[in-house]
C-alpha cells in the first residue's frame, strides 16, 4: 500500500498523515514497513533470481542511513545484517537484536574503544581503510587475546555517486588502501596471530545508477585475488558495499537484474561469500519529513512557504543541494501556485526548494518532504536548540511512535553553568 491518496489525503500504510500530525505534532518523520519490506524483497529476489543459492549474499543494512531501534528491528527480521561505522551503532545492532556475526565494521577512524568493544561483541569482520588501523587492531586483539577478521578496502579509483561529497571511491578520497598498499596489508595480517585476512571491501559511492560504474572500480578484482590467493593468502569474503539508488526527482535506477548478472558473471566465480550493504535503498523512499505550513509569506520577489521543519531536521537540501519532491498531505488539487519552501531556522540555506510549484497552501496545512528515510533523521541537530523530530512507524494498518520528540529540558540539561557564573 506504502503512500497512497485516500479522499484527497495522503496516507502511510492506510494511516492518514493528517491523525498522525494531529496526535504526534510536527516536524515528524513518519516511515512506511511496506516500502522497506518490499524494498529489502526486490533487492533479495533480484540476487535470488541471478545467483545460486550457495553464493547469496548477506545483506548488513548501513545503519548510518537510518538506525532508529524499530526501524532496525523490521530490517533484522526480514533477515538483514548490519553495517556499523561506531561503537554506537554496535550498541544500536546489538539492542536490536542483530546476531554479532551478520555485523561488520567499516569506518577510518576506529577508535581504541570501539574496536575493542567489537571485538568482544565478536562481529564478524572489521573492513579496514589504512595500515596503521590495522597495525590498531591487531595489537587491541593481542591485548584482548582475540583475532580480528579483517577485510580490507580497497580503494579502486573510481568516482561513483550522485554527488562530490558522498563519492568515495577516488584516489583522492580518505577511503580505502590503493592496490600499491594492497601486499603489505595482507603480508602484516598474516604475519600477526591476532589478524585473519578474509577478504576484500569495496564501497565506491551511493546514488550508483549504472552497472559500468561498478563494472569499472571492480574491474581489477578478479585478477587481484587471484594474485593474493597466489602468494598464499586467503581470500573468502569480498563486501562489495552498498550505493543502490532510489529516485528523488527524475534520477536513474540502477537495473537490478543487471546488476545481479554482473554478481553472477564477476563476483560469484571467485568462490567468496557475498556482503553487500545498502542503506538508502532499503529505508529511503520509506520515509517522509511531515511538517506544517506556519506561514505564506507574500513578498514582491516570491511567496515563501515559511514550514516547521528546518535544515536542523533534513540536512540534504542544505549539505548537497538535494532535491526532495514536496507534497501537500490534504487538498492537493488547488490551483498551482510557486513558492519557495523554507524553515524557520536564521540562515538563508534553510532553505528546501526554490521556486517549486505546489497546489496553493495556507497556514496549518500540512506537507511532506518525501524520499526522507535515508540519512533525514540520523543527520538531524539541535541547532537553534530546536528539538529532535518524533519518529513514527506505520505498520499493519497502525501506527507507533518509535521516538518520542526530544524536549528542550532534555537540550539544556546536557549544560553545565560554572559556579561562578550561575
Ligand atoms: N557502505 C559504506 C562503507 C558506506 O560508507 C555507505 C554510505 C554505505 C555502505 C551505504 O550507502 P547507500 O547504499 O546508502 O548509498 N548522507 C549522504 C549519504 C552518505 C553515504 C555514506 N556512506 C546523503 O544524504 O546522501
Amino acid at each position: 500500500m506504502a503512500f497512497t491518496v485516500e479522499n484527497n489525503v495522503l496516507h502511510a500504510d492506510g494511516v492518514s498523515l493528517a491523525a498522525i500530525a494531529k496526535q504526534v505534532g510536527t516536524p515528524t518523520y513518519v516511515y512506511s514497513s511496506e516500502v522497506i519490506e518490499s524494498q529489502y524483497a526486490s533487492l533479495a529476489s533480484a540476487m535470488m533470481a541471478c545467483l545460486p543459492a550457495n553464493r547469496q549474499p548477506l545483506l548488513c543494512f548501513a545503519c548510518k542511513a537510518n538506525s532508529n531501534l524499530a526501524v532496525l528491528s523490521l530490517l533484522r527480521t526480514l533477515g538483514s545484517g548490519l553495517e556499523i561505522v561506531s561503537v554506537g551503532e554496535l550498541k544500536r545492532g546489538l539492542r536490536a537484536g542483530f546476531d554479532p556475526q551478520r555485523i561488520v565494521m567499516t569506518g577510518l577512524g576506529k577508535q581504541r574503544h570501539e574496536i575493542m568493544d567489537c571485538l568482544t561483541a565478536g562481529i564478524k569482520q572489521f573492513n579496514v581503510e589504512s595500515l596503521p588501523e590495522l597495525a590498531h587492531i591487531a595489537k587491541i586483539a593481542d591485548q584482548t587475546g582475540t583475532v580480528a577478521d579483517v577485510a580490507i578496502r580497497l580503494n579502486p579509483d573510481v568516482s561513483g555517486g550522485g554527488h562530490h561529497k558522498i563519492s568515495t571511491g577516488r584516489k583522492r578520497d580518505k577511503f580505502g588502501i590503493g592496490l600499491d598498499r594492497m601486499y603489505e596489508a595482507f603480508d602484516m595480517a598474516r604475519d600477526s596471530a591476532h589478524l585473519n585476512a578474509v577478504g576484500l571491501h569495496i564501497h565506491i559511492g551511493s546514488q550508483v545508477s549504472e552497472v559500468a560504474t561498478f563494472k569499472e572500480a571492480f574491474e581489477k578484482l578478479p585478477a587481484l585475488v587471484e594474485d593474493l590467493r597466489s602468494r598464499g593468502h586467503q581470500v573468502s569474503r569480498l563486501d562489495i558495499g552498498g550505493g543502490f539508488p532510489i529516485v528523488y526527482q527524475d534520477e536513474k535506477l540502477l537495473d537490478l537484474m543487471s546488476y545481479a548478472q554482473w554478481v553472477r558473471d564477476i563476483i560469484a566465480p571467485l568462490g567468496t561469500e557475498i556482503i553487500m550493504e545498502p542503506g538508502r535503498y532499503l529505508v529511503g523512499s520509506a520515509g517522509v519529513l511531515l511538517s506544517e505550513v506556519l506561514y505564506v509569506k507574500e513578498t514582491s520577489d516570491r511567496d515563501f512557504l515559511v514550514v516547521d521543519a528546518a535544515m536542523n531536521d533534513l540536512i540534504r537540501p542544505t549539505l548537497y543541494d538535494a532535491y526532495h519532491r514536496i507534497e501537500p498531505v490534504a487538498n492537493r488539487n488547488a490551483i498551482a501556485h510557486k513558492y519557495d519552501v523554507v524553515g524557520p531556522i536564521c540562515e538563508t540555506a534553510d532553505t528546501f526548494s526554490i521556486d517549486r510549484v505546489l497546489p496553493t497552501m495556507s497556514s496549518g496545512d500540512l506537507l511532506v518532504l518525501k524520499e526522507a528515510g535515508a540519512y533525514g533523521m540520523c543527520m538531524a541537530s539541535n541547532y537553534n536548540t530546536r528539538e529532535l523530530p518524533a519518529e513514527v512507524l506505520v505498520r499493519d494498518g497502525a501506527f507507533h511512535i518509535i521516538r518520542h520528540r526530544q524536549t528542550i529540558d532534555e537540550i539544556l540539561d546536557r549544560d553545565i553553568v560554572p559556579a561562578g557564573l550561575a
